[in-house]
């Protein structure tokens, strides 16, 4: 139940056109607490991650790093079997822009960029982050597109706050990325998470010109823009899920869980 007052104040953004969260939508501060443990998993998943990648591992063998401390704190590596991904963690190289399956054939090179997306469920509650990581040495235009995109999701992160729209995020973003010669993906965005791995709202990354959702204290969402060297335009291939560049670009990601509270934002995956 909001309160009256805050009730008064939808009631006046829905005469104006913006979407309402179904109440659905909104967490208790219980359930905001369940996901901010399973944020912590998937956090310091992260950070074993970053400390131990590097060139000559295959896919697999981060595949397992992220599985086994999963296992090892009593979650569920969401992405397993979810709608039929066979793995623990997507991961990303290059040209591919997200959902990367991890195999033992590709080995990690001096020179790559890649996404590392990890996904937790614990006592039911779902968190999504993900962070990019330099192999090796990598080109200073590699290191620019990743720097862009982690302030890309910095800058839609500080669009967060309790009656701003899920649209300023997109319009925040799209012109700092092609101010720096880059493009948004459109064809994905974030996505309500907590008590399932995909909810409402979807969020966009780039600038819509409807009005968009309403964003309420106890919300919780992603923010993951995609940012591409080259053109927008994206392609999935034959395993239906890897999704690269259309022209071949590189793409980079980086993703945060975010609650809304009562004055602003609270990161609970990073
Ligand atoms: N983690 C992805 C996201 O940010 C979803 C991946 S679905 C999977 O939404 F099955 F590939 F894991
Ligand atoms: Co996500």
């Amino acid at each position: 139940m909001l309160p009256k007052e805050t009730e008064q104040i939808i009631d006046q953004y829905r005469s104006e056109g913006y979407i309402i969260p179904h109440p659905s939508l909104i967490k208790t501060p219980e359930q905001i607490e369940g996901i901010r443990e399973s944020g912590k998993i998937t956090t310091q998943i992260l950070d074993l991650v970053e400390k131990e990648i590097k060139p000559g591992m295959t896919t697999a063998e981060v595949d397992k790093l992220v599985y086994d401390y999963t296992i090892a704190h009593n979650a569920i590596p969401a992405p397993l079997n979810y709608m039929g991904f066979p793995k623990s963690v997507c991961l990303s190289i290059n040209d591919v822009v997200c959902h990367g399956i991890p195999d033992d054939k590709t080995v990690l090179k001096s020179g790559d960029i890649v996404n590392v997306d990890v996904s937790t469920i614990l006592n039911g509650y779902f968190s999504d982050a993900s962070r990019m990581f330099m192999i090796g040495n990598v080109s200073p235009s590699a290191k620019a597109l990743v720097q862009t995109a982690k302030e890309c999701l910095e800058i839609g992160t500080k669009q967060v706050r309790p009656f701003n729209s899920t649209n300023e995020i997109g319009r925040a973003i799209e012109p700092y990325a092609n101010q720096r010669g880059y493009t948004v993906v459109r064809d994905l965005g974030g996505h309500g998470v907590g008590l399932k791995f995909h909810e409402d709202p979807h969020i966009d990354h780039f600038a819509k010109r409807n009005k968009g959702v309403l964003m309420l204290p106890g919300m919780v969402f992603t923010i993951e823009p995609m940012i591409n060297a080259g053109g927008y335009s994206v392609k999935v291939a034959k395993d239906n899920w890897t999704v690269t560049t259309r022209d071949g670009s590189l793409s980079a990601q980086w993703e945060y869980t975010i609650a809304v509270t009562k004055d602003g934002y609270e990161i609970l995956a990073q």
